[in-house]
This record gives C-alpha cells, sequence and structure tokens, in this order.
C-alpha cells in the first residue's frame, strides 16, 4: 500500500488525468514506440491509430488515482487487464520500461504542474501497481503452464485445415507443430497471433476467439476478412496467403468473457464475427451440460451468415436458434433463411420466450453492443447476468 502522502497526492491530481490523461497516454506511447520499437510487435498498432488503447489506459490510470485508497473497488478490472496481459506474455522487465516513459510523458504534457512531489508520488503508486499486476500475471502464467496442453509465451501451431464459413469469415483449425497436446481453454477465450505481413515495418499482434467448444484434437480461430479502406493487414493476409500446412505463432488460451458455472438459461446474442465466441460457448452448454441455451444471431443476410449449419446440426430438445438479418437479400425468404429483419430488438426477445431471469452474453461491433444493452435494459435484466466482450480495448458501453 503506498504512503499516506502518495496516496493524497495521488488522489489529488485525478481531476487533472479526468482532463489530461488520454494527451498523456497518447505521449506516453509515442514515447515508448520511439524508445523500444521492438514493443510494437506486442502491441495491435491499429488500436493505437484509432486511439482505442490510450482511451483504455488513460480510463484505467484514472480509476487507480480515484481507488487508490480502495484497491478492492479495481478489482475487476485489474483482473480483467492482468488477463489480457497474460494473453501477450508480459513480463516484469517491461514494467521499468513502462513506468519510465510514462513518468516522462506526465511530466511533458503538465509542464509545471508536474512538480517533484508529484512526480515522486506516481512513480511510487505506479511500482505498487506493477506489483500487483506482475505478481498476478505470474499466478496466471504457472495455472496456464500447469493446465492440459499448458504453456508459457508462444507456441508454433500449423493450419491443418482451412475452412470458408461465410463470403467474409474463414476457419483456421490448429494443432501444436511439435505434436504435443493441444491446450485446454474455457468457452469464450481467445488467442493471440503475432504474425510477419511482408511489406510491413513490423510483426503485427491479434486476438482471435476460439470458436469451437473445448476439444483435445485442434483449437479453431474464425477470422472475418476487413474490408474497409484501409483493408484489415492481419486478416485479409491469414485469409489470402496462409495455407493450410503453414505455422503460426500463438500464446495460450486466455480471457474473461467466459461461461459461468450456474445452471440458468443462457441467451447468446451474437453480431457478425463476434459469434466466434458465442460458438464456442453454444456448443459447450450442448455437449456438456444441460441448461437451455438459445441462439441469436444477427448477420447482414445469408451471404455473410456463418456457422449456420453447423448450429442447425448441433440444436437439441434445449436450444433454439434465431436468425435476424438486418439486409436481407432479395432471394432470403423470411420463416425459411431468417426469422426477423431489422436490428435486435426487446419485441424479438419477448416474442421468442426468452427468459430475463437467463445469464445473457453478447459479443460484435460496438453499435450491436450499445444496441444489445440498450435492449437488455429494456427487459429489466439484471446487471449481473449481463456479459460482454469487445473486440478490442474495453470501452464505455453507452446505451444508443
Ligand atoms: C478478445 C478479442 C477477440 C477477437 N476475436 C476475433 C475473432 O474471433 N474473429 C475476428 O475476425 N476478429 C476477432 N477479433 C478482432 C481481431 O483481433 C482483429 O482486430 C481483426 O482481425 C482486424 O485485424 P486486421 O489486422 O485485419 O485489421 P487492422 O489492420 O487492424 O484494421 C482494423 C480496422 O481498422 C480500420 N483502420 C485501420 N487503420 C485505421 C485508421 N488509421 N483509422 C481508422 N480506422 C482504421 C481498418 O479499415 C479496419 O476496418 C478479436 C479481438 C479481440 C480483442
Ligand atoms: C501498471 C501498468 C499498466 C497498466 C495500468 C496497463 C493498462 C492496460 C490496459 C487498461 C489495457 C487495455 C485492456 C483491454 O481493455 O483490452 C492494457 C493492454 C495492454 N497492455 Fe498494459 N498496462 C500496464 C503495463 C503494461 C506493460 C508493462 C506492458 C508491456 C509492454 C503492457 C502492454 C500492454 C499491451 C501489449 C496491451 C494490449 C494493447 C493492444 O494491443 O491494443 N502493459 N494495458
Amino acid at each position: 500500500m503506498a504512503s499516506p502522502k502518495t496516496i493524497a497526492i495521488v488522489k489529488s491530481t485525478a481531476p487533472v488525468l479526468e482532463v489530461h490523461g488520454e494527451e498523456i497516454t497518447k505521449v506516453f506511447y509515442r514515447r515508448l514506440f520511439e524508445n523500444n520499437p521492438e514493443l510494437k510487435d506486442m502491441f495491435n498498432m491499429t488500436n493505437q491509430k484509432k486511439g482505442t488503447q490510450p482511451k483504455a489506459l488513460a480510463n484505467a490510470i484514472f480509476k487507480y488515482a480515484c481507488h487508490i485508497d480502495k484497491l478492492e473497488l479495481l478489482g475487476d478490472a485489474v483482473a480483467s487487464i492482468t488477463e489480457k496481459h497474460s494473453s501477450l506474455s508480459i513480463t516484469p522487465e517491461m514494467y521499468p520500461i513502462v513506468g519510465k516513459n510514462l513518468l516522462d510523458a506526465i511530466k511533458e504534457v503538465l509542464g509545471d504542474a508536474a512538480t517533484p512531489d508529484v512526480i515522486d508520488a506516481w512513480a511510487e503508486a505506479y511500482d505498487d501497481l506493477a506489483v500487483i499486476f506482475m505478481s498476478s500475471e505470474e499466478k496466471i502464467y504457472e495455472k496456464k503452464e500447469s493446465n492440459a496442453g499448458g504453456f508459457r509465451g508462444k507456441k508454433n501451431f500449423v493450419v491443418f485445415k482451412k475452412e470458408e464459413e461465410s463470403s467474409v469469415i474463414t476457419s483456421f483449425y490448429l494443432k501444436p507443430k511439435d505434436g504435443s497436446s493441444v491446450p485446454e481453454f474455457i468457452p469464450g477465450q481467445y488467442i493471440v497471433l503475432t504474425i510477419d505481413v511482408p511489406g510491413t515495418t513490423h510483426k503485427h499482434t491479434r486476438n482471435y476467439s476460439l470458436s469451437d467448444s473445448n476439444n483435445k484434437d485442434y483449437l479453431r480461430i474464425s477470422v472475418k476478412k476487413e474490408t474497409y479502406n484501409p483493408e484489415g493487414i492481419v486478416s485479409n493476409y491469414l485469409h489470402s496467403n496462409i495455407i493450410e500446412g503453414d505455422v503460426l505463432s500463438i500464446g495460450i488460451p486466455s480471457g474473461d468473457f467466459v461461461l459461468n458455472n450456474s445452471e440458468k438459461p443462457v441467451v447468446l446474442l451474437a453480431g457478425g464475427v463476434g459469434i466466434t465466441p458465442l460458438m464456442s460457448m453454444y456448443k459447450s452448454i450442448l455437449k456438456d451440460s444441460k441448461r437451455e441455451v438459445v441462439f441469436i444471431q444477427c448477420a447482414l443476410n445469408s451471404e455473410t451468415h456463418a456457422f449456420k449449419k453447423e448450429i442447425q446440426e448441433n440444436l437439441t430438445s434445449k436450444s433454439k436458434s434465431v436468425i435476424v438479418y438486418n439486409e436481407p437479400l432479395v432471394t432470403d425468404i423470411q420463416g425459411d433463411d431468417y426469422d426477423f429483419s431489422g436490428y435486435l430488438t426487446a419485441n424479438i426477445l419477448k416474442d421468442i420466450g426468452v427468459d430475463s431471469e437467463s445469464v445473457f452474453y453478447f459479443c460484435g461491433p460496438t453499435p450491436f453492443m450499445a444496441n444489445a444493452i440498450k435492449v437488455l435494459n429494456e427487459l429489466d435484466v439484471e446487471e449481473s447476468n449481463i456479459n460482454y466482450e469487445f473486440f478490442g480495448p474495453s470501452e464505455e458501453l453507452m446505451c444508443v
């Protein structure tokens, strides 16, 4: 625990951080990548260009400044960041590098307001937080290493099957190149992939959710081709260049967006490629438990709709599949190809008899997730039964 003087000074800087936080974290990342360009390999640099990672870091630092004397209030946030860090194999030696660049960024942005007392207090506060993160990350590494098929760091996996799921989504089936066991995971978790893309200046790190149930034969990821301008670097490379027999370097399955252990019915709400972690949950629930499950899949139309056959084939008396297209093709027939058109609404959930006491999991583009929160609020779903994952750094999910 930081000293009372440090706590008082750090708390007094919270209002300044609320205003200047993002400016500080942008300067921090600029300095970090200038001084240690090798670290670009482990960051998703698109999140830097979009500003989503500087925003997530600014938010975390602000919350830390507010709650430095009540760290228990940061519990979930710390668990979520350390889980992300452990997926990336972040090591203790990296903490002083980050700490120095962060303090230098605070000095650069706050100028004279960053008095020696403020800098000393933040240095102590950073070190304290770093110790919490490092010890939590080490525990995660030890646990994951001891699980079946576990390992630390990165490992080479062979792509032994590549399969098109829709016009935009393709699955890659992976198994360890050295013939060792496939790592266990909890449905909903993802892996980190680090890859060289010819013609670019550094390696690229991306997360991909595991889209099949936990099994001993393979890990499966399913990747959507990002076709906007500029085209997605890694997803397009995987689609166009990675073929069966190629080797990919991946990290151990990670993530805290996972199925809970209760017996309550489950409702899965998927938007576009956000279906991947939910596919894993769906297949696992049907395989391993007696829970009821409703799988609501929102897609553009039949062309982009992935996993239709796989979902249908796995249906049982305790599961239901509902399809919502927001731009059905003229050839898509309601009642046959899909059930509802437009966006997801509370009325759709009422129509299909969703129990608002169920546990809800959702994932998809940010506007889809904002709409999902709104719909679940309209149904008075308890906050503790709502779970979601961003396919990027965490954001505040505002109702649309
Ligand atoms: C936990 C987690 C799980 C994930 N699971 C999956 C999954 O199962 N399947 C899947 O397909 N993806 C998943 N993702 C997303 C995935 O990690 C990648 O972000 C995605 O594949 C895009 O990567 P890319 O390199 O192809 O695109 P990038 O090159 O990173 O570009 C991404 C998007 O940003 C836009 N863009 C690029 N530069 C700029 C700029 N300067 N300003 C504004 N916009 C810009 C591009 O046009 C593109 O639309 C997941 C992400 C997370 C965090
Ligand atoms: C106490 C110090 C640190 C804090 C408060 C912190 C905070 C965060 C936060 C809030 C996220 C976003 C999590 C999410 O929502 O996905 C994150 C991600 C990340 N952190 Fe840290 N972090 C710290 C230290 C470090 C260190 C030492 C490294 C090593 C270089 C590091 C590397 C990363 C990377 C690579 C990501 C993923 C970002 C991306 O790819 O966009 N962090 N961290």
